[in-house]
């Protein structure tokens, strides 16, 4: 299939006094199988006007559409998808609005469990079609202007752990003409051409894939540790950009064939604000925390040591976690061997006490942490 979009290119510069460019897109194949907030194509993009030179060259691209009408809907709230009766039927709202018949509100935020709960009737209100699907596009925007922000100031990162950013397309329903003056949620579709990477996300990864050979203590590999601390820097690297991924997880960490990481989806960014001080930004919550969840995922995937967490011996079972967490994360022994060393103890490992008149395990510590070694707290994103 082919389409005709308009691009404009990122960063816009001169370009901006320009049309936008006029190409068509003939899509390759879906890059998900199930889709999300937009539709992503490996696509074959070139100018209608032969002698036009794309940034991508002949290069195959990304093309990210936010089209509504195939997304996955999500909430309580609004959970229909769209449909051929669904579309008739807003727009004769539309229409009854734009005649005066029918006054349109404000864009409810149906994620606002405030704004969707009925007190009085201690249920979620019933929303009519028309006010979903504005929410619906309001979303839309809101994603794909966040994507297009999150880009811009990253550039330094495009191709370096994240697509590189060709710019913005648009997209229009060639079946709905400007003299039906409809709402731009009936034809428009906005879009994103991103670089494509070679790769599957790492949702595609099982754990099956393990390799299994604990004793020789083989995985990860130090290549895959090297691969992963560079994904961190790359969030790290983010941050202080002023971005905060804010949606990390398997199906936004693409891995390339050889091992290495490619961060995609920043729609749902957490963009620095120009009043918020350094100390506002850092403090944020979300900024350890997408460092967190990546090593979290990577770790699942047997593709990443953690480094280990800061040990206090617990009240009432001493070092038991404490232990139990070195032997379960840290799972390359030879890695475990140059972080740690074993600490001689007796059979079975704990003591019998009392504390508080109660019968309580004490267990010993297991595990020394070797001199100069770096610990990180569970939700500390600078040490590694
Ligand atoms: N370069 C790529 N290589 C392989 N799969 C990709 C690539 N880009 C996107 N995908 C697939 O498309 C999915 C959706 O892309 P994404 O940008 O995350 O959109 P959404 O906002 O809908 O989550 C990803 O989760 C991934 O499975
Ligand atoms: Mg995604």
């Amino acid at each position: 299939m082919t389409l005709d979009i308009s691009f404009t290119p990122h960063p816009v510069g001169e370009t901006m006094a320009h049309e936008p460019w006029k190409l068509s897109a003939e899509l390759i194949r879906p890059l998900a199988a199930d889709f999300n907030n937009g539709c992503v194509f490996l696509a074959n993009v070139r100018a209608r006007d032969p002698g036009a030179i794309l940034p991508w060259g002949d290069s195959n691209v990304q093309l990210k559409l936010l089209d509504r009408r195939v997304c996955e809907p999500s909430s309580p709230a609004y959970n229909r998808p769209w449909t051929e009766a669904v579309e008739d039927q807003i727009q004769s709202v539309w229409r009854r609005i734009q005649a005066g018949e029918l006054l349109d509100g404000p864009v409810v935020d149906l994620c606002d469990f405030d704004a969707i709960y009925d007190e009085e009737k201690n249920d979620l209100r019933v929303f009519d079609d028309w006010t979903i699907e504005k929410f619906r596009y309001d979303c839309m925007l809101r994603l794909w202007r966040t994507e297009v922000s999150a880009y811009n100031r990253l550039r330094p990162l495009q191709g370096h752990g994240i697509p590189r950013f060709f710019g913005t397309v648009q997209l229009r329903r060639s079946d709905i003409a400007d003299s039906e003056n409809l709402h731009p949620l009936f034809y428009h579709v906005p879009g994103l051409l991103l670089e494509y990477t070679d790769g599957q996300d790492l949702y595609h990864f099982s754990e099956a894939e393990t390799r299994k050979d604990d004793t020789t203590g083989t995985f990860p590999t130090d290549e895959e540790q090297t691969h992963g601390r560079a994904a961190l820097d790359v969030l790290r690297r983010a941050h202080s950009l002023g971005v905060s991924h804010n949606d990390i997880r398997r199906r936004n960490i693409i891995v390339r064939p050889n091992g290495s990481y490619v961060i995609i989806d920043w729609g749902c960014a957490l963009l620095r604000s120009a009043s918020q001080t350094d100390a506002d930004w850092t403090e944020g919550l979300t900024k350890p925390q997408d460092l967190h969840e990546l090593r979290w995922w990577l770790w699942g995937r047997w593709r990443y040591d953690m480094s280990p967490w800061a040990r206090e011996p617990e009240p009432k079972y001493g070092y038991k976690h404490a232990n139990e967490r070195i032997e379960m994360f840290v799972r390359n022994k030879r890695r475990r061997a140059q972080w740690f060393e074993e600490i001689p103890f007796r059979e079975p490992g704990f003591e019998k006490r009392i504390v508080d008149g109660e019968e309580i395990e004490w267990h010993y510590e297991r595990w020394r942490l070797r001199p100069g070694v770096h610990t990180q707290d569970m939700y500390d994103g600078k040490l590694l």
